[in-house]
Formats: structure tokens, sequence, C-alpha cells
């Protein structure tokens, strides 16, 4: 690849995307787009490649990038704060964003890699599969189904242009601090624990989330360029951890043994008992396998974590 776009590039996932893009291919020309709202500068340290400050919904992408033809686009911006319920700001700047950029991308049928979210399959929990309907539970989650119907049409038109979806699980890893309270649930233990507190679950701590490490979703995110047909894949690690687990993960990491203090949960009646991506289109189509198990990404995580305070 000599010439790659990442949007989002200053965020947690897509700094980290940019960062081994630029390993892996040291002589592309490589340019982020990000309008900066929630990532941060400090993500891209170290990244040498072009940076646009720009709002994808509103750039006029032909004008800024004149004739410039890309071998992959990896578009990650996107409104992430799920507690953001203006609907008409969710839905522009999330959906017109990816519109304006099939556009810019349709006449050279460049891939098209592109964030959706496991947030599509609404309240239902247990293991989910790609085909299953949409029931977006918030707006958020409402905006990445119109990303999946837009590159649906978009591939139906033209099936020898690949846009592929990837429906994101619980992803945590270095470069996610800046999130704050929308930063991973292991994350947010660890800020407890390190900080020598109990970490704080409800009771009685045995919801299962799919937590996938970083890593592997940048792995993932790669390969789908080279996905055999535009498709929509799930992206986690295919084994569901009880917030117990990561407890007991973490305490292993910091050699502490803080028990959890459990409370009661308030949202009782919509509340996901149990997240899982069903991996298999993913394993047969790109040859996908994560490489960490939720108790190896946490321990790889904390080397970082703990060499950084
Ligand atoms: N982190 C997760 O667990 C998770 C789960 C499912 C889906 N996703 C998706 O993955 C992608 C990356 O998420 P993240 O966790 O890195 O979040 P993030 O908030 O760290 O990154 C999003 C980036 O997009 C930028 N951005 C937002 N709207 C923009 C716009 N209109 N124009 C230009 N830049 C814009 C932000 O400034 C930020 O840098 C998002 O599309 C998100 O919806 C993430």
């Amino acid at each position: 690849m000599q010439n790659i776009l990442v949007t989002g590039g200053a965020g947690f996932i897509g700094s980290n995307l940019a960062l081994t893009l630029q390993e892996q291919f040291p002589h592309a020309w490589m340019v982020v787009v990000d309008d900066f709202r929630s990532g941060s500068f400090l993500n891209l340290r170290g990244f040498r490649g072009d940076v646009v400050a720009a709002d994808v919904s509103r750039l006029d992408w032909r004008e800024q990038f004149k004739g410039r033809q890309f071998d992959a686009i990896f578009h990650l911006a996107s409104i992430t704060d799920t507690t953001i319920h203006d609907q008409c700001l969710q839905v522009h700047d999330n959906v017109e964003g990816f519109r304006r950029l099939l556009e810019f991308a349709a006449p050279t049928k460049c891939p098209v890699v592109y964030a959706s979210s496991a947030a599509t399959y609404g309240m239902a929990g247990g293991r989910m599969q790609e085909d299953q309907p949409p029931a977006p539970a918030n707006v958020y989650a409402f905006s990445k189904v119109q990303l999946d119907n837009l590159a649906r049409r978009h591939s139906q038109d033209d099936p020898a242009w690949r846009i592929v979806g990837l429906r994101y699980f619980n992803v945590y890893g270095p470069r996610e601090t800046h999130k704050k309270a929308a930063a991973s649930m292991i994350y947010q233990l660890y800020l407890q624990m390190q900080a020598g507190r109990r970490p704080r679950v409800f009771f009685h701590g045995e919801q299962k989330r799919d937590f996938v490490y970083v890593k592997d979703v940048v792995a993932m995110t790669i390969q789908a360029r080279l996905s055999p047909r535009s498709q929509v894949y799930n992206c986690g690690s295919g084994q569901p951890v009880s917030f117990n687990e990561v407890i007991q993960a973490l305490n292993h990491g910091l050699g502490t043994r803080l028990e959890p203090d459990y409370f009661e949960n308030p949202y009782q009646s919509f509340y996901q008992n149990h997240t899982e991506a069903d991996m298999t289109r993913a394993h047969s189509d790109l040859g996908f396998q994560p490489q960490f198990s939720p108790a190896s990404g946490i321990a790889d995580y904390l080397k970082t974590l703990t060499s950084n305070t």
C-alpha cells in the first residue's frame, strides 16, 4: 500500500491503527483526518504522516485530496459518546461523513473498511451473528445501522467495489485514556484498583462482555481490506468474560488482592447480561483469529499502563 487514509486517527482505535500501518508500510503516504472532538494529538505522537484537522461530514473530499488516489481507506471517525442524545447531531455527523467518503472513493473503487458497532445488535444479548436484524437501542447505534445500510446499497450497485464493515465489540487497550468515562470497563476497573480501591461492579459480577484487545482489532481492521467481498464482520475476541474474571486478571497483574465491591444495578431491566461475538465469518472469510485471550490481553495492557505511571 502506497497511499493510506485513516479517519478518526486521533482517537483510541484510529491512532493504534495509524501507528501500526506506519510501522507495516513505512514508505506509504499516510493521512489522518480528524476534527479532534473526542480524540487527542497525544495519541499521534510518533506519527510521521499528514494530519488534516477537519469534520468528515463537512469536508470537501475532492478539493482536499485533488486527484490523489488511495489504496485503502479506514473510516473510524465517529461520535463515540453514546450519552450524546442530540439525534440530529449523531445522525448527521456519523452518517453524512460516511456518505461523503463513499462518494469520494466510488470513482476509484478504493477498498473502504469502516467502523460499525456491536451496538447495532441492541439489548438482545447472547451470541451475536452478523445476519441478526439490527435493533439499535440508542441514536449512536442507529447511526451505525445507517452506515451498514449505506455500505450495503453501494456494494450492491457496484459489486466490484469492496466496502467492509467491522462490528467492534468492547475494545480495550493503550491510547484510550482520553475517552474518560467512555473508556473501557477494563480501564475503569484498573484505575480504581491501582489507586488501592475495591473495584465497583454490579451484583454479582457475573455479567459477561466480549472484550477485545486493540492489537487484535487493529490486525483485523488491516486484514479486512483484503476481504473477498463487501461484507460486515463481527470483531470481538469470541471469548466473553465476566467482570469477576476481569478483576481476577487485574489483581493478578497488579499483585493485589482487592475484592469486588458489589452494588445494586439501577438499570436491571435494560441491562445486557451477556455479549459475545460469533467470529465464524471473520475466521472463514478473512482467516482471522484473535491472538489475545482476555487474560493475555489484560496482561499486555497492564505492561503499558504500569510503565506510564
Ligand atoms: N472503542 C470501542 O469499544 C468501540 C466499539 C464499537 C465501535 N467503535 C467504533 O470505532 C471507531 C473508533 O472508536 P474509538 O473507541 O477509537 O473512539 P474515539 O472517540 O477515541 O475516536 C473517534 C475519533 O473520531 C473523531 N471524530 C468524531 N467525529 C468526527 C468527525 N465528524 N470528523 C472528523 N473526526 C471525527 C474524534 O475526534 C476521535 O478522534 C468509532 O467509529 C466507534 O464508533 C468503537
